[in-house]
Order: structure tokens, then sequence, then C-alpha cells
């Protein structure tokens, strides 16, 4: 039996990948040390999601490791030495980052380390999949020159019509701390792949979303929305006029991913991996689509000041990805992702 490491595994991405592989048959060995809770306090606690995969699935098993001790992450990469690796445990919020430096930056750059060279030490040959960020870019595609439309903002630069893509610059912009720890990890999993040769890639993010987010207001946009949505509790739109926006995948299209990847493999790959144009949608947009999906109007207060850094338009160009793995696909539009998330069967 193939055995798949997850960190991060009681997090949106990580469960939902160890559910995936669960049901391939795969051996799912979780790293998770709950520390989302500790980032953002008891609406972030991800025990009922691990309580969910010790229950459902058939071949997992729980490590409550943390990703910074450096001997135990080599112990345990020993002790494995699994057929894959999928990296997803992070500090992950940009705004977070700022109030604790060192726990963003050990968690999301060392930690990521940590894995990088236990890999290399005992699984070179393991597909190594990272989940960075389009935070990486910073805000460079705010500087791209934009169109004010009723609902949303969007590129006027024809050479963007399809989104951001992976040559996009990653500097000379603000990242925020977190976009910064992010990078560091990203070309260091670059890096690994180049100069030792091993099977990696960086998957830089859009908006990931699937209703096993612990969604909070400063993670987790869209789960957080629709949590806010159902309670009642005001949404509080930051700058941008709420016309600012993003392009969601659900968290099934990115285990989907993963597994075209490890079972093709290539080294030192990059790519985008959101929604897409097609999965775009502003925050007023997504008010809108919420209040026709439940015929419920949506509680929002507006703030003028952005947040720090914040993308005024994002989408990802998904050429490159489909051009590398043509049977992959975004399979989930986000009209489906949102009444999943609000729990209507359309
Ligand atoms: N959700 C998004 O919209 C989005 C967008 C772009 C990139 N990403 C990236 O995808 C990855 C997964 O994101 P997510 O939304 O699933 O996050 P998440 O917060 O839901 O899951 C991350 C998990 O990692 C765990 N964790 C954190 N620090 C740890 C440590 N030191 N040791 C062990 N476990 C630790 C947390 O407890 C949490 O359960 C992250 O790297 C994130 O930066 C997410």
């Amino acid at each position: 039996m193939k055995t798949i490491l997850i960190t991060g595994v009681a997090g949106l991405i990580g469960s939902e990948v160890a559910a995936y592989f669960d049901q391939l048959g795969w051996q799912v060995a979780g790293v998770d040390n709950n520390q989302r809770a500790v980032f953002f306090g008891p609406a972030g606690d991800t025990t009922w999601n691990l309580e969910r995969l010790q229950n459902s699935l058939q071949h997992f098993s729980h490590y409550p490791l943390d990703i910074r001790d450096r001997a135990g992450v080599a112990d345990l990469l020993q002790n494995l030495r699994p057929d894959a690796i999928v990296h997803a445990a992070a500090q992950p919020s940009h705004d977070k980052a700022a109030d604790i430096p060192f726990d963003d930056f050990d968690t999301n750059a060392t930690g990521t380390l940590n894995l990088l060279q236990a890999a290399r030490q005992f699984a070179p040959e393991a597909p190594f999949i990272f989940l960075s960020t389009n935070k990486v870019y910073g805000d460079g595609p705010n500087h791209i020159a934009l169109k004010e439309l009723e609902t949303r903002w969007d590129y006027n630069d024809a050479a963007y019509a399809g989104g951001i893509s992976e040559t996009f610059s990653i500097d000379q912009c603000t990242h925020s701390l977190f976009g910064a720890s992010k990078v560091a990890a990203d070309i260091m999993v670059q890096e690994y792949g180049r100069y030792f040769n091993m099977p990696t890639v960086c998957l830089r993010g859009g908006c990931l979303t699937g209703p096993q987010h612990s969604g909070v207001q400063l993670h987790g946009f869209l789960n957080y929305l629709v949590k806010c949505h159902a309670s009642g509790t005001p949404y509080t739109i930051f700058g941008y006029k709420g016309k600012q926006v993003r392009d969601n995948i659900h968290s099934y299209d990115v285990a989907r991913f993963i597994h075209a990847f490890i079972e093709q493999p290539r080294a030192a790959a990059v790519y985008n991996l959101g929604g897409g144009k097609t999965n775009a949608i502003s925050i007023l947009e997504t008010f809108l689509l919420l209040e026709e999906i439940t015929g419920k109007p949506m509680n929002y207060g507006y703030s003028d000041e952005a947040r720090k850094g914040d993308h005024i338009c994002y989408y990802s160009d998904l050429s490159l990805i489909q051009s590398h793995y043509p049977d992959w696909s975004v399979t989930r539009s986000v009209r489906d992702i949102i009444a999943e998330l609000a729990g209507v069967r359309e």
C-alpha cells in the first residue's frame, strides 16, 4: 500500500486530500497540531475536522507534530518514507502575519525547509507538493490598468485578459509578511527541485475553499462570508467598494490536481491554481449570488480601509497547468461552491 504524508491535515486542503487518497486506498499519514486554533482562536479550531477524518477514513493515522520541530519531522520521514508528500500546513493569513512575524516565518519558511530536507534524506523520489499562494506576486497585480464595472473590477490590459500567469514578477511589491514567508518557502521548494532534481511543485493558490474550512474573518474568505450570511452576522467589506475580485476553486479540484501531479510529476514545477476567470467573482456579486440561492438578504457593513497589499482584482491564468495536465480542469463552478457552502441543493 502506498503512503501519502499530508501536513496541515485538519485544515481545508489537508483534509480534502486525505479523504481523496484514502478512497484511492492509500495509507494517509496526517500531521496537524491544531495550530490554527492558536492563530485564530476557537473559531479556527480544527478538532472537529480531525475527528471527522478519524471517524470516516479507512487508512488514516494522525501525528500531532509541529512542523517547526526539525528533529521530529526528520524522524517521521525516516519512519514513513512516504511515496508522496503534500505540504499544506501554514500560517495562512495575510493580515495576521504582522502580529506574529516569528511564528509566521518559522512555520511557513523554516517549517517548509524542515520538510524539504527530510524529504531529500528519506524520500527523494516522492512528489513534493507545496501549497504556495498568489500572494507571492504581492500587490503587483494592483498596478495593472483596471476598469471599474458595475459590480467588479477587471483588468483593462489585453495582456491579462486570461488572468495572471506564472511569469508575473514577484519583485518590487508589497507582499505582507505572510506573502514574504511564502515566497521564501516557494523559492526553496523550487530550489530543491532544481538543485537536487526532486519532483517538487509550488501551487500558487487563488481562493481555495470548501465546507471543511474552519473559516474566520482573517482567513477563508468565502467560507467565512457564507457563515456570516447563515448566522446573520454582519460581514465587513474592506475597501475597493466591494468590487474586489477573487477566483475560487473547490478543495476537491485541488485534490484532483495533486493526484494528477503525483501520477506525472515534474521537477521544480510552478503553477497558478485557482478557479480561473470563469470562477472569478467580486464580493458584491457573491452577496447577490448567495441571496439568489438562499432567498435571504446579506447583512454587511463597509470599511473604507482596504487590507494592506490586498488584491483589487486577481484571477489565475490556468493555461500553463492545463497545457501540462490536459485531463485536469476545474469541475466545480462558483455557483456550485456557494450553494454547497450554504447547504442548498440546486
Ligand atoms: N485557503 C486559501 O484560500 C488559500 C489560498 C492560497 C494558498 N493557500 C495555502 O494552502 C495551504 C492550506 O491552506 P488551508 O486553507 O487548508 O489552511 P488551514 O489553516 O485550513 O490548514 C492548515 C492546517 O495546518 C495546521 N498547522 C499550522 N501550523 C502548523 C504547524 N506548525 N505544525 C503542524 N500543523 C500546523 C493548522 O492547524 C491547520 O489545520 C496553506 O499553505 C495556505 O497558505 C490557501
